[in-house]
């Protein structure tokens, strides 16, 4: 008689368990492809600013610095995580920056307070030595020239430093100062968030446009090989649609991308609303690309122009007092990953993405004394940076969904895939937003057959505020492989989970 309670009760409760989870459907053809993912969407940026440049990328006197005082674990950290472009100098401070202050002597260069976040810069890293952290890196520079307190000309002089062969004025400047060859740096942006009132020179869209239009041309006509990159919106109380349209009119026949910035944050200690924070990233990006067509349309240009989503991140905790140090845990990995979708979702019209930034100030490594640590945003950045190449391909999702606030609708999982065809590859990225519940997945392949095995590796942790630190490790990825049968499987997305599926295709 016991023994049968017991059954009943064990019985009873895994369909009260079962019952609980939640429900998926994703079905994906590799060839319905959205469009080529470019690498450089897995790119990051170093400012002047806190500990991102000095005490962090460069520090001489860490035993961890190579010959030129640049820290090799940074390096070997960003190398790991697959960063392919590094923005620079800024950022806000870049529009107070002239460049002619990093050249040359380092005794000779002036010493200056920077009004963008207070700090005295000493100017000991300039362009030659970013360009030497650089040529330890596997990225490629992108630099972004003043337009706020700068002047056109000493715009389009800072590229015939960096990429003129020997015999101008600059360019003898770059050879005199122990650099023969020329650096040939293609990105180069326009000014940073040019529509912020924090910005110093900030214009108006008219002005704004007037103003980049004359620089872009002198910086062309200095090296004509040279992408640009316009200041987009970053400023969404304004009327960032109007400030957009504005730039991409005026600019359209000089500009390769225009740039978009986004960070988000949860002041409501809200997990579900936090979940949805990327979904304006997503309206921002389709809104901005109508506003491509529209200008390319109504000018019968062909030129493409992309976006460039040169700086987005979690940032809500840690202003200038905290020197923006601020220390992530699992919710802030999981949107991470859903900001890395997004770019994959639109991967036809996102061709650059820079994550703000690389080590200490709003980023995904920290360093103390002579030691690196990982926060828990470094791994999706890294799965992503390591694995999802080739084109990006629509996935079907249905599924249980939620409403928050006005929200509603909002799917449990939040989906990207793509298709590796040199591997031959499927990789299917998927946040689960639930924070308690697990998501039984039915995955159906449409094109080929799924090979018999799948790698599957997933960032999570016990619970949704659990960080990294010095001397612990919660949130990290943890692989495993599965076995599959046939073109569909299913697979159980855990509660605060990003996971990653990589299965081969047999065509
Ligand atoms: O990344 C920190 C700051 O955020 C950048 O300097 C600025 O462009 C943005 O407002």
């Amino acid at each position: 008689m016991k023994k049968i309670a017991t059954i009943i009760i064990l019985l009873f409760s895994f369909t009260l368990i079962h019952a609980q989870n939640l429900k998926a459907r994703i079905k994906i053809d590799i060839e319905r492809k959205i469009g080529a993912i470019d690498t450089l969407i897995y790119g990051n940026f170093t400012e002047h600013l806190g500990r991102c440049i000095y005490g962090g990328i460069y520090d001489p006197k860490s035993s961890q610095a190579n010959e030129d005082g640049f820290r090799k674990d940074v390096i070997d950290a960003a190398n790991n995580l697959g960063v392919s472009i590094i923005r620079y100098p800024g950022g806000n401070f870049a529009s107070g920056y002239h460049w002619e202050d990093g050249i040359g002597q380092k005794a000779n260069r002036p010493k200056r307070k920077d009004l963008a976040w207070g700090a005295i810069e000493t100017n000991e890293v300039g362009t030659d030595e970013f360009m030497k952290f650089i040529s330890k890196s596997k990225a490629q520079p992108y630099i972004c020239v003043n337009l706020g307190t700068g002047t056109i000309e000493e715009a389009r002089n800072w590229v015939e430093y960096c990429n003129a062969p020997a015999g101008l004025y600059y360019s003898d400047l770059r050879v005199k100062n122990g650099h023969p060859a020329p650096y040939n740096i293609k990105y180069w942006g326009l000014g940073n968030e040019m529509d912020g009132p924090w910005q110093m020179g900030h214009k108006n869209a008219e002005d704004y446009s007037k103003f980049a239009l004359e620089a872009a041309k002198l910086m062309k006509w200095s090296d004509d090989k040279i992408k640009l990159i316009a200041s987009g919106s970053s400023n969404y109380g304004a009327d960032w649609i109007s400030w957009n349209r504005t730039i991409l009119t005026e600019l359209r026949n000089q500009i390769d991308y225009i740039s978009l910035h986004h960070y988000v944050g949860n002041s409501d200690s809200s997990h579900k609303k936090f979940m949805t924070a990327t979904l304006f990233t997503d309206k921002v990006i389709k809104i901005t690309e109508g506003l491509i067509n529209e200008v390319r349309s109504r000018y019968k240009t062909d030129r493409p122009i992309y976006i460039a989503f040169d700086e987005y991140n979690v940032w809500y905790r840690s202003w200038v007092e905290k020197q923006l140090e601020e220390h992530y845990n699992l919710q802030d990995a999981l949107v991470i990953a859903e900001f890395l979708n997004c770019f994959i979702r639109n991967a036809q019209i996102v061709k650059m993405a820079n994550m703000a930034q690389l080590v200490n100030v709003i980023a995904p490594m920290m360093v103390t004394n002579d030691k690196l640590w990982t926060q828990t945003i470094y791994f999706p950045l890294q799965l992503f940076g390591k694995n999802c190449f080739g084109e990006s391909v629509s996935a079907f999702v249905d599924g249980d969904t939620y409403d928050v606030g006005d929200q509603k609708g909002i799917p449990y999982l939040d989906v990207s895939t793509a298709y590796n065809g040199s591997k031959d590859e499927l990789i299917i990225n998927v946040v689960n937003r639930s924070e308690d519940k697990t998501v039984e997945t039915n995955i159906q392949n449409q094109f080929g057959m799924l090979a018999d095995k799948a790698n599957v590796a997933e960032v999570n942790s016990k619970s949704i505020y659990d960080e990294n630190n010095e001397k612990e490790q919660k949130v990290k990825t943890v692989s495993k492989q599965i076995t599959l049968k046939g073109n569909e499987f299913t697979y159980s997305f855990q509660p605060h989970s990003f996971t990653q599926i990589i299965i081969k295709i047999k065509k």
